[in-house]
């Protein structure tokens, strides 16, 4: 949903039902246009939001995603020459390779290239096949448009050649895709998201045991509004990678003293105090914003329990004060979204979302006012940072299926 919002949120929520729908019907029309034969079967796999915890997934902490009604959608079918056919609706290009010779490519074909590569690799039987992508979820925006290529494309090779593959295995199948071929390192929450959401309900995961819960996200009267910075500042992979690196130096140390930390997750406030934030105030705050957040989630789930949104609302905005004072992987323009909807009595919470460096804020905001304050916010926005704001809302949905 691009630009504003408009007064009839209904008929606005209709016209994103038939967006989905018709990019379930371009990947299709687009598959026999280029491949020249009917698909054989149809994915689609969603984008996500986080509502809390971030940087906790890859230091073994909890996470609070739910996948939403931004999709890829992945049409495929066989091919007996040994060749893999990619065509992207999206970028309007195509891409061949042998499957003896995939390599990562730096651009779309990548994420599907880096599933093949994984399923392969791990010794299961796949042949060649034509693939066709679509899909609505923003890219760049922080909504994992990746994690759904790389979801949509296990789950469509595992049914196409019968592999007999769990979801738990396909997650981890693509988040490996997404680290080896793209070079983030990064953690498990955007694919689980993708594959295992549910409709209306959040998913609370801990990242070290893989448990989860599905909670049910009732908001009473107040909304997922997304604002878009339609910033990807650079270095942002590479920042994340050492944002990963300072988290493991703080538990090395840590475990010199306590050999039973293994992760941050293991970690006290205390441990941190003594035997980090002595030898490296960088390590230390990073460490420490880690350790927070991880305590927060669990805060913040009991108030959902409690139906208490306004103080799960009070946490994301610590978060976001966390994400951009001690772990530093905010942005000018981030900062600037959440700064103006902090003293709104129509916003409950407000964060960026997801590895940070730009893409978007996730935002509470009470139905009736999400017009206003969209065109507002915008109006500011293009103001301060001579950029155009996109908003988005987003509903809760199912997660990875065949259509
Ligand atoms: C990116 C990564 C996730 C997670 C978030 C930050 O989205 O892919 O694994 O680490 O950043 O919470």
């Amino acid at each position: 949903m691009e630009a504003f919002l408009n007064n009839d949120l209904e008929s606005k929520y209709n016209t994103l039902i038939q967006v989905e729908n018709s990019a379930g019907h371009k990947v299709t029309d687009a598959y026999r246009d280029v491949f020249g034969s009917a698909e054989t079967l149809v994915v689609r796999s969603p984008g996500r939001v986080n509502i809390i915890g971030e940087h906790t997934d890859y230091n073994d902490g909890f996470v609070l995603p739910a996948a939403i009604d931004k999709a890829i959608y992945v049409a495929v079918g066989k091919r007996t020459d040994g060749r893999v056919h990619l065509f992207s609706a999206d970028f309007n290009d195509s891409f061949e390779v042998a499957l003896s010779d995939i390599q990562p490519t730096g651009n779309w074909a990548t994420y599907v290239l880096g599933v093949a590569r994984q399923l392969i690799d791990r010794g299961h039987s796949i042949e060649g096949f034509n693939l066709s992508l679509d899909g609505n979820v923003p890219i760049g925006a922080g909504l994992s448009s990746s994690a759904a290529v790389e979801c949509a494309t296990v789950f469509a090779l595992n049914e196409l050649f019968s592999l007999g593959i769990e979801k738990l295995e396909m997650v981890k199948i693509a988040q490996k895709a997404e680290q080896t071929f793209s070079g983030v390192m990064c953690g498990i929450m955007d694919m689980f998201a993708s594959m295992f959401g549910k409709k209306g309900h959040v998913i609370k995961l801990d990242c070290r045991s893989l448990e989860y819960e599905f909670k049910p996200f009732k908001l009473e009267g107040f909304k997922i509004v997304l604002f878009n910075t339609n910033v990807k500042h650079a270095l942002a992979e590479s920042a994340y990678n050492n944002r990963r690196q300072q988290c493991e130096q703080g538990v090395a140390w840590i475990k010199e003293f306590h050999p039973q930390v293994n992760s941050l997750r293991d970690a006290t406030i205390g441990m941190l105090d003594q035997h980090v934030a002595g030898k490296d105030e960088i390590v230390y705050r990073r460490c420490r914003y880690v350790v927070e957040e991880i305590q927060r989630v669990t805060t913040a789930c009991d108030a959902l329990e409690k139906g208490d949104i306004p103080a799960l609302g009070i946490q994301m905005f610590a978060t976001h004060e966390g994400l951009s004072k001690m772990y530093e992987v905010s942005c000018k323009e981030l900062d600037y979204l959440v700064d103006a909807v902090k003293d709104n009595k129509n916003v409950l919470g407000a964060r960026m979302m997801g590895g940070g460096f730009g893409g978007c804020t996730i935002n509470l905001v009470k139905e009736e006012a999400i017009d206003e304050l969209t065109a507002a916010i915008a109006e500011g926005y293009k103001d301060k940072m001579q950029l155009a704001l996109t908003a988005h809302t987003a509903i809760i949905e199912d997660g990875t299926r065949l259509l």
